[in-house]
Parts: C-alpha cells; sequence; structure tokens
C-alpha cells in the first residue's frame, strides 16, 4: 500500500483529481469505480472544474458505483444516483448510459446484486476504484463482520454509519437502515484502488488499516492484500499513524 500525505481536503481533492486524470486522459476505454459522501465531493468539484477548463472528456469513461440505499429512488435527493447526478455527471461529458449504480428500488434485489457483478465483470472488471473509509473501518457498505469472499449483497447499516448519514437527512429516523453495496471480493478484483481519507473522525480508521491485523472485523484492512492500493490522506487524519514512510509530496 503507497500512502501519499497532503495537507488538507483540498490538497487530497486536487492530488487525487490529477491521479483520475491522468488515466481519463491516457485510456481509450476506461472503467472508473466510484464512491460518495463528503470525502470525494471536492475530488469531483475538482473533474468537473478541469472538464470546463481543460475540455477534458469522459466518452470513453464507464462507471460503477459502490452502493445505494435500499427503498430510495434514484431521483430521492439523498440517494446516490442523485448524489451522482448533481455532483459528477450532469457537469461532465460521461455518457448516461455507461454509468451504473445498484438500483435500491428493484423488484427482485437479489437479482440486482447478481446482475450489478456480472455487469463489472462485461465490463473487464473495474480499473480504478475511488474508495472513502468509513470511521468503523467499512469500504462502500460493507460493515465489520462481513465475510472477504463477499460479492455485491445487501446489508443492514451499523449504528454509527446511521449516525454518520443522518447529516444527509431531516432525522436519523429517515436513513434507510439497508443498503446494497458491492462487497469485499467485487472491490478487491479491481485493478487498482484510490483510497481517500481526511480529517480527524478518520484518525483511528487510518491507524487500524496503516497498523492492525488484517480482519473482517475491521473491512479496510483487506487492501493490504491487494496488489495497487494508492492512500491519499491528510495531515489530520494520519495524525495518529507512527513510524509510517511516508511518500510526502
Ligand atoms: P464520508 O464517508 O466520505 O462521508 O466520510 C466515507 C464512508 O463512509 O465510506
Amino acid at each position: 500500500m503507497k500512502l501519499i500525505e497532503v495537507k488538507d481536503y483540498q490538497e487530497m481533492s486536487q492530488v487525487a483529481a490529477d491521479y483520475l486524470l491522468s488515466k481519463v486522459k491516457t485510456s481509450q476505454d476506461l472503467t472508473l469505480g466510484l464512491a460518495t459522501g463528503g470525502t470525494p465531493k471536492g475530488l469531483y468539484e475538482a473533474l468537473i472544474l478541469d472538464h470546463h477548463e481543460n475540455k477534458t472528456s469522459y466518452q470513453h469513461v464507464s462507471s460503477f458505483n459502490l452502493d445505494e440505499y435500499i427503498g430510495l429512488s434514484g431521483t430521492h435527493p439523498n440517494s446516490y444516483s442523485h448524489y451522482m447526478e448533481e455532483n459528477l455527471f450532469k457537469h461532465i461529458d460521461i455518457e448516461s448510459k455507461n454509468t451504473n449504480i445498484p438500483s435500491g428500488k428493484a423488484p427482485d434485489l437479489e437479482h440486482e446484486c447478481e446482475e450489478y457483478d456480472k455487469k463489472i465483470d462485461s465490463y473487464g472488471g473495474i480499473d480504478l476504484q475511488v474508495l472513502g473509509i468509513g470511521s468503523n473501518g467499512h469500504i462502500g457498505f460493507n460493515e465489520p463482520g462481513t465475510s472477504f469472499d463477499s460479492n455485491t449483497h445487501i446489508v443492514e447499516l451499523a449504528q454509527s454509519t446511521l449516525k454518520a448519514n443522518a447529516r444527509y437527512f431531516d432525522s436519523i429516523d429517515e436513513v434507510p437502515t439497508h443498503a446494497i453495496t458491492m462487497g469485499i471480493a467485487s472491490i478487491m478484483k479491481s485493478k487498482e484502488i484510490l483510497l481517500l481519507a481526511s480529517g480527524q473522525s478518520k484518525q483511528n480508521a487510518l491507524k487500524t488499516l496503516v497498523e492492525g491485523d488484517i480482519s473482517e472485523n475491521f473491512p479496510a484492512s483487506i487492501l493490504n492484500r491487494h496488489a495497487n492500493v494508492t492512500v491519499i490522506a491528510d495531515e489530520e487524519a494520519l495524525a495518529m499513524v507512527k513510524g509510517l514512510e511516508l511518500l510526502n509530496r
């Protein structure tokens, strides 16, 4: 795992955007894995700015998102489908037929999960997966205890996740309790992974990721077994990580 330490959220977002743009500009055909939440917002803002200023095109890019709430339609303001549309897709020239997000309203959710993995495989897998990390170590919505062998599946969200995400809803009671998420095995199949972390709330998670054991109790720990992971984290998030050879910029 390669660690890049940056100063703050803004620098994390720009470094991540530069990294992703280098792939977008040099590939003829690129499949991205995308994430939602507070962490990648700045990355998406930087991509939008670049698209306006430099006209970088996404016509050859496809995307698969990590997860979606069950029970929210794609147009619900708190759905991840809506988040992606508002925070990235509608501002760049990616074709909507090339963007994929699991449906949390599918009549047969098990079937939806199976089809999602099959579709990723049919694209030849994900070339570059962007990840955030939950304070409990979740990646996607794979909460502690999720099998490392899991494919895309339905999860019940941890109490800490409901609390963390309640900020986007009127009350915690409105946060959906279940979601569809790409599984740990689905994420690990990605050829390359970019994990972003910023701020004090990620300190414990980063310490456990870097210094802890590989365990299903801390889902992100599996990333230590992936051959091509780059972590871009800011000083605050890395404050508890000691004795590391950080690749300072
Ligand atoms: P955040 O969430 O980006 O909103 O902090 C990260 C995550 O839960 O994976």
